[in-house]
Parts: structure tokens; C-alpha cells; sequence
């Protein structure tokens, strides 16, 4: 009997052939080294899927998810912890009083905003500003991962405490893992931790010590 795939079948009869929208329309999925899309698509592309995410129970309290912004080709990547109360309203990440104090820290790099890239570990705001808990950050971690992954920044700063750990698998304080470089994952990008600027904002005396980290961070820029 003669060898008729399926399809053919399917064809003759006059059904039209059913195609995976996901895989033809987006290269999200891709390996890396498939991918043909520009760093702006993907990055939109991510976008509209955290938008419809519903992987934790923190969709059903969000106004809005806030994905990141900035430059998709960005030298430096900023990553705190999760939006609060404004970034949430706006879909928008640090946009509040924190967010008007790292704009400063940026300035002072001499750089503008929108040179930057800046996220969050989590996609959506936890209720009453609560910490992350463990499987909120473990759900949202490969987003940042693809950010990380898609932008290939020259420099990781990672804002308090939960950006820290969560990017460098640790559990060690915040004031022991700033002072040094370290590592992201398997793509050997620099990345400096530091104080995040809403405990700056509670504890200014500290703001010595972030541009020290800043300072470090911009002459590891590789
Ligand atoms: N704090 C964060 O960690 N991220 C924001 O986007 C705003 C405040």
C-alpha cells in the first residue's frame, strides 16, 4: 500500500492544515542561535506572554504586569525586586520615589535612562508590597533569565537583596555581596550587587557605599 502521510489525508479532504500559531509566528522558543527576530521583538514578544501569565497567584491581584524598560541593546541592566504600588498602576518598573532616586544613580553615571535597561525579579506586584516568596521567584525566573539572556548586557547591577541572591544563588546578606564582581550564569556577564534605593531612601547614610558599587561597576564593564 502506498505510504500517505497524514496531512495528505487531511488536504485531499479539504481541511485546512492546522499550524502551531506560537511556533510560526514567534522565534521566542527558538534556541538562541535559531533566533532571527531583533532583540526588540523578543523582548516584546516576552512582554505579552507575562502579560497573559498565570503561572502564581500574583496575576489575580495585578493591574498591570511590568515586564521592564529600556534600550533593548542596553550596556548596563538594573534588576530590583518586584513593582510596587505605582509600577503596578503604570505597567512601568521604578517609577516611584525609589525609582526617581535610581534615575539620579543613573545620572550620575553619566548615562540617561533610557541608555539602561531596568526590571525586576518579579513581573507583578506582590500584595502590601510583600516580600517574594520562594515559588513566585522561581516561576518568574526564567523571564528574567530570557531578558538577561536577550539583551546581553556588559553589566548586571542587582538592587537589594532578592535580586542578588536570586541571580547569584545565595543566601548570604546583602552587605556581603556587594564589594566584589561576580558572575551571571554560563554568560560570564559582570555583575555587582548593591543596596537597593528604597532602603537608601530609609537609610541614606548608606548611599556612600552604592556609589562605590557603581563606581566598580562601571570599570568592570567588559
Ligand atoms: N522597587 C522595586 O524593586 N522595583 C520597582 O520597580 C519599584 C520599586
Amino acid at each position: 500500500m502506498q505510504n500517505v502521510n497524514s496531512d495528505d489525508y487531511l488536504a485531499a479532504l479539504g481541511f485546512v492544515q492546522w499550524v502551531n500559531r506560537d511556533r510560526s509566528s514567534t522565534s521566542l522558543d527558538e534556541a538562541p542561535e535559531k533566533r532571527t527576530g531583533s532583540t526588540a521583538d523578543f523582548l516584546q514578544q516576552l512582554a505579552a506572554r507575562v502579560e497573559s501569565c498565570r503561572k502564581c497567584s500574583l496575576y489575580s491581584g495585578r493591574r498591570n504586569s511590568v515586564c521592564g524598560e529600556g534600550h533593548p541593546e542596553a550596556d548596563w541592566l538594573f534588576i530590583g525586586e518586584a513593582p510596587g504600588a505605582e509600577e503596578d498602576r503604570l505597567g512601568v518598573p521604578f517609577v516611584g520615589r525609589a525609582g526617581q532616586l535610581l534615575n539620579s544613580m543613573i545620572i550620575a553615571l553619566d548615562l540617561t535612562r533610557t541608555d539602561t535597561y531596568i526590571t525586576n525579579v518579579l513581573k507583578c506586584r506582590p500584595p502590601e508590597n510583600r516580600n517574594p516568596k520562594d515559588d513566585e521567584v522561581q516561576e518568574c525566573e526564567l523571564y528574567l533569565h530570557q531578558q538577561i539572556e536577550f539583551i546581553r548586557p556588559r553589566i548586571i547591577v542587582a538592587l537589594g537583596k532578592f535580586a542578588a541572591q536570586t541571580l547569584l544563588k545565595s543566601s548570604k546578606p546583602i552587605g556581603k555581596l556587594r564589594g566584589d564582581v561576580h558572575s551571571y550564569s554560563q554568560f560570564n556577564i559582570p555583575l555587582i550587587a548593591t543596596y537597593h534605593p528604597a532602603y537608601l531612601l530609609r537609610s541614606p547614610i548608606e548611599k556612600r557605599k552604592v556609589w562605590q558599587d557603581l563606581v566598580l561597576a562601571k570599570s568592570s564593564l567588559t
